[in-house]
């Protein structure tokens, strides 16, 4: 199928996971994808793998020179930006007497100042090319709802909802489609990190935080970042022109709104 043809597609943090799942997908549509990251080695290896329609950018999210140098390689490469996919992300969890500022930063810094900011400068090349786009950001169960060990990281997430919202509402006047996909519990590497996280705070064996949340799922396993493509690409297809400022929930089943 082709329903992304001939667009220019920028995905952050897709060297692997979700991000990369999502580029693979994407080409498989016809876009041409900046596999951007901050780990450009293997956001090196991951375009090779997907072949002569992804390219590697190297990408920090929480720097502006890096995401003002990141769209302008896209428009220099591809000859402007369509999709913008804010992907990238920190995870961290500790009991809130236990919290510290430098992991409240970097988290704020990645997941919400990197996802507006990223968003800002797609939106501006978006509005001078004239010829509308579409931004999807990353956003969570997690920030539906609080978790006792994940206050950080829940809120980031929440803000990610409410960002989508607000502009959404701002750019759709643009032909800009802001929306958001909250995924559940995705297995891949990013989640053997929260795995050792919960195993230390909740004193349990690796690995059995993962089987006890795979397990709750109504759907009856954990997702794959391949579970989320559908998703990934309605909204950044024309399919989705009318949608404007949503949160869609991919997660099996685990959270209804
Ligand atoms: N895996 C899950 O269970 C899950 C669940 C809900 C939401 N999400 C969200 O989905 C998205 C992707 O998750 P994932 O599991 O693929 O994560 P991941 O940790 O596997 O991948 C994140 C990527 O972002 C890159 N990155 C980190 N900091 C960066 C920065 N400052 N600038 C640019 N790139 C940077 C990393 O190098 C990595 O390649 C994230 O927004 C995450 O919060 C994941």
């Amino acid at each position: 199928m082709t329903r992304l043809q001939g667009k220019s597609a920028l995905i952050t943090g897709s060297a692997r996971g979700i991000g990369r799942a999502f580029a693979e997908a994407y080409i498989r549509e016809g876009a041409t994808v900046a596999i951007a990251d901050i780990n450009l080695e293997r956001a090196k290896t991951t375009a090779n793998e997907l072949g002569s329609s992804a390219y590697a950018v190297e990408m920090d999210v929480t720097s502006q020179a890096s995401i003002d140098a990141a769209i302008a390689a896209v428009v220099a490469k591809a000859g402007g930006l369509d999709i913008l996919v804010n992907n990238a992300a920190l995870f961290d969890l500790a009991p809130i007497v236990e919290i510290t500022r430098e992991s409240y930063d970097r988290l704020f810094s990645i997941n919400v100042a990197g996802t507006l900011f990223t968003m800002q400068a797609a939106a501006r090349q978006m509005i001078a090319q004239g010829r509308g786009g579409k931004i999807i950001n990353m956003a969570s169960q997690a920030g539906r709802r609080g978790e006792a060990l994940v206050a950080v990281y829940c809120a980031t997430k929440a803000a990610v909802i409410s960002l989508t919202q607000s502009a959404g509402l701002n750019l759709i006047k643009h032909g800009i489609n802001v929306n958001a996909i909250a995924p559940g519990v995705v297995d891949g590497e990013h989640w053997e990190g929260v795995d050792a996280l919960f195993a230390k705070y909740e004193n349990r064996p690796l690995g059995e935080k993962k089987k006890l949340v795979g397990a709750e799922v109504p759907y009856g396993r954990m997702g794959t970042a391949e579970d989320l493509t559908g998703m990934a690409i309605f909204l950044a297809s024309a399919e989705s022109n009318y949608v404007v400022s949503q949160t869609y929930n991919v997660d099996g089943g685990n959270w209804m709104s």
